[in-house]
Order: structure tokens, then sequence, then C-alpha cells
């Protein structure tokens, strides 16, 4: 049911933890199941320096969550913005269909903690308008 890839970020998720001094943090609930991401930003530059996350959900929402770390870690912030949950997803070799919006609370939380830098910095970033 579950890929390689998905068992092995569940059974050893990347970037899990706390950024202390974080420039963003995000936090997302998943409506349908009550799940719960947390997530650390460290940007310099414009670029995401380090990236830590935790959470409290199913074995999809934690390897999802591990996964988008790796994949939003050393890229800018519009990169990481453009981070789709399809592509997590996909970079996991993919996900049951029943467990496809599990992968949506990694897109969200990225989103969310961009926001929440953006407000801090006051900086404005394109792409961010529709988020809360
Ligand atoms: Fe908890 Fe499925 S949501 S076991
Ligand atoms: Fe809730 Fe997976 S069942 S995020």
């Amino acid at each position: 049911m579950y890929t390689e890839k998905v068992m092995d970020h569940f059974m050893n998720p990347r970037n899990v933890g706390e950024i202390e001094d974080a420039d963003g943090v995000g936090q997302v609930g998943n409506a349908k199941c009550g799940d719960i991401m947390k997530i650390y930003l460290k940007i310099e530059d414009n670029i995401i320096k380090d990236v830590k996350f935790k959470t409290f959900g199913c074995g999809s929402a934690i390897a999802t969550s591990s996964m988008a770390t790796e994949m939003i870690k050393g890229k800018t912030i519009q990169e990481a913005l453009e981070l789709t949950n399809k592509a997590v997803a996909d970079a996991l070799d993919g996900l049951p269909p029943a467990k496809m919006h599990c992968s949506v609370l990694a897109e969200q939380a990225v989103k969310s903690a961009l926001l929440d830098y953006a407000k801090k910095n006051n900086v404005y970033i394109q792409g961010l308008e529709n988020i809360k």
C-alpha cells in the first residue's frame, strides 16, 4: 500500500524538531482528520537556510512533512512557495488516494510559515496574497 520512500520517511523522518530563533513559523490543521503540522524556517538572503517540523499526525502526514522539508531546504522563498502537495507525493513515489489529503498539510504549513516570515519582516512575497 505504501511505497518504500513513504515508509523510509515515516520511519526516519528528516528535519524533525524546532528552530528556537526561527524567522517564520507556520502551523496548520487538517480539517479532514484533525492532524497538525508545525514548521519552522530559518531564512537568510531569500534562501531557506534551515527547516524543521513537528507533525502530530498519521504516517503519510509525517512522510510528506519530511519530504517537503527536504525539498525546500536551500531553495529560494519563491521556489518553496511553488511546492505543491502533488510534487511532494510524487517525490515519495505516490500516496494511496485516500491519503492524498495528508500531503496538503505540508504544503499549507510551508505557506503559512512563509506568511509569518513576511509579516514579521515586513516583506512582500508574491503569491502569498490568498494564504491566511
Ligand atoms: Fe488515527 Fe487513522 S486517523 S488511526
Ligand atoms: Fe490526517 Fe493523514 S490522516 S493527515
